[in-house]
């Protein structure tokens, strides 16, 4: 039996409890050992815990077994070795082995948008929660942490009540992650705040628990980490909310970057000036070819498809303007790449036949090899669309590109990207890029000209090297 707890009224204090498998802390598992899954079971491991990471993809597993991450993330690598060697993290496609062995079963597997509309899939969710709950032998709370549309964790509850044996006691609870790739160890060891959905005080106290590591790792660095302790339908509001907001943080800079170039204004020193005010900050306020990636885009669609359901689509309507501004970015680089090159841009977009344009940048943002959804390579397939023979490189991203954009031309290296290029579009603010030296790439370019995607170069430096210089929302 749950008691609920409405978001109005303040938890009790946390009371201990014993673990059912009767070890001293919660034994973890992480179902579906994608981004967010393999990074939660390492980081948790290596915060002291048990793990276990459960996938059906048997050699994801074995690569991860094997000490190897199959993804890019700064510092997993090592701490993915250090917890196999101590024997605290192991890996299984043993879907027994493992609702045997956990207390706390987190659910990680992907909620992608489904392929006939906006809402987001829900079968990963079905199938892993389904697998666990017919094979739970003991008392243990299944968490959902995968991004989700508000009211999955009640048809959660639903699911773990048709194929869980009731007389255990399974319960449900719903944490929402924030990694952001490329920071995703240090979002999971030193979170900004924890959420939990609850509806009962061993839900609560559980959770607590499974993330005392977190809490006494702060303690010793004299930091604390906020929780927040709220109903289920609010915990799962919490993460499309924030992703929502920084959507819309993003798309409001580029249209000021659309106003700016109306206008003869420079969108970075208004983004500059703006944050100051503290009330606005300068994060996210970088303008440039849009947000990417396997979250901000999917997750906007998904919540306005949700809550156009729930009957309060008028609500979020201004996130499909979020999207439009977004997805016009992309655009605008053609239109630069037309302008640069002096041709006409028709109705159908610009004819670009005949030029060789570089693409610096696959990835959705810089340190990760992630490309889902990447503006810079969205970009490249238009321009490739348009007649250009496009030459992309990416520090990282490369066999994901290949993957997504089989018929791109990828060059081995930066230079070769750029050799004999007429244009060089740099869309991925990496490193390499914004150090690379524009005296240097004038050497083996066809013609200096440049667009900046993402407002990354110095521009005077560029301009002093004799290059045709191109920012996003500057004059
Ligand atoms: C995001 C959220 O930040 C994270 O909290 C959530 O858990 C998952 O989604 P992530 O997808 O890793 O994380 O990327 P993020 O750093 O948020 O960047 C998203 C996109 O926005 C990138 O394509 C980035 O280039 C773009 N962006 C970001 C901008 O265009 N301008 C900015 O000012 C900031």
């Amino acid at each position: 039996m749950t008691i609920p707890y409405p978001s109005s009224q303040p938890m009790p204090a946390i009371t201990p409890v014993v673990p059912p498998s009767g070890a001293s802390r919660p034994r973890l598992t992480f179902l579906g050992t994608g981004y967010l899954g393999a990074t939660y079971a390492i980081c948790f491991a290596e915060l002291g815990y048990e793990v276990i990471g459960f996938d059906v993809d048997a050699e994801k597993i074995a690569k991860l077994a094997g000490g190897e991450v199959p993804f890019h993330e700064p510092g997993l690598d090592e701490l993915l070795r250090r917890n196999l060697a101590a024997g605290r993290l192991r890996f299984s496609t043993d879907i027994a082995e493992t609702a045997h062995f956990g207390d706390v079963h987190f659910i990680c597997v992907g909620t992608p948008q489904r392929a006939d509309g906006m809402s987001a899939d829900l079968s990963y969710v079905e199938a892993s929660v389904t697998g666990l709950a017919q094979n739970l032998d003991r008392r243990a709370l299944i968490v959902g942490k995968s991004t989700v549309p508000v009211g999955t964790a009640e048809w959660i509850e639903q699911l773990v009540d048709k194929h869980a044996d009731s007389q255990l006691g399974v319960e449900v609870a719903y944490s929402p992650e924030f990694l952001q790739e490329g920071f995703a160890v240090e979002d999971v060891l030193r979170p900004n705040r924890i959420v939990v959905g609850v509806k009962s005080e061993w839900a609560n106290s559980m959770l607590y628990s499974a993330h005392k590591g977190v809490f006494d790792l702060a303690a010793t660095e004299d930091r604390e980490v906020p929780l927040v302790v709220t109903d289920f339908a609010t915990a799962e509001l919490v993460k499309v909310a924030a992703n929502a907001f920084l959507a819309t943080k993003i798309s409001f800079i580029n249209a000021m970057a659309e106003v700016c170039e109306a206008s003869g204004g420079d969108v970075t020193q208004l983004a500059r000036a703006i944050g100051y005010d503290p009330r606005i900050g300068n994060r996210f306020l970088q303008a440039g070819v849009g947000f990417g990636g396997g979250c901000l885009p999917k997750d906007i669609r998904a919540f306005q498809a949700r809550a156009q359901e729930l009957g309060a689509g008028e609500a979020l309507r201004f996130l499909h303007e979020v999207d439009l501004i977004n997805l016009r970015r992309r655009n605008r680089v053609l239109q630069l790449a037309a302008e640069l090159l002096d041709r006409r841009y028709g109705p159908a977009g610009p004819d670009l036949s005949g030029t060789r344009i570089a693409v610096l940048g696959a990835t959705f943002k810089p340190n990760s090899d992630d490309v889902r959804d990447a503006p810079s390579l969205a970009v490249a397939a238009q321009l490739a669309k348009a007649g250009a023979d496009v030459r992309v490189y990416d520090p990282q991203g490369m066999e994901n590109a290949r993957r997504a954009q089989p018929d791109l031309t990828y060059s081995p290296d930066m230079i070769e990207a750029v050799r004999d290029a007429d244009l060089v579009c740099v869309l991925t603010e990496w490193s390499d890029f914004r150090n690379a030296d524009p005296e240097a790439l004038a050497r083996v370019v066809a013609g200096r000209r440049v667009v900046d995607g993402r407002n990354c170069l110095d521009s005077t430096l560029w301009v002093q090297a004799g290059w045709e210089y191109r920012g996003m929302g500057r004059p």
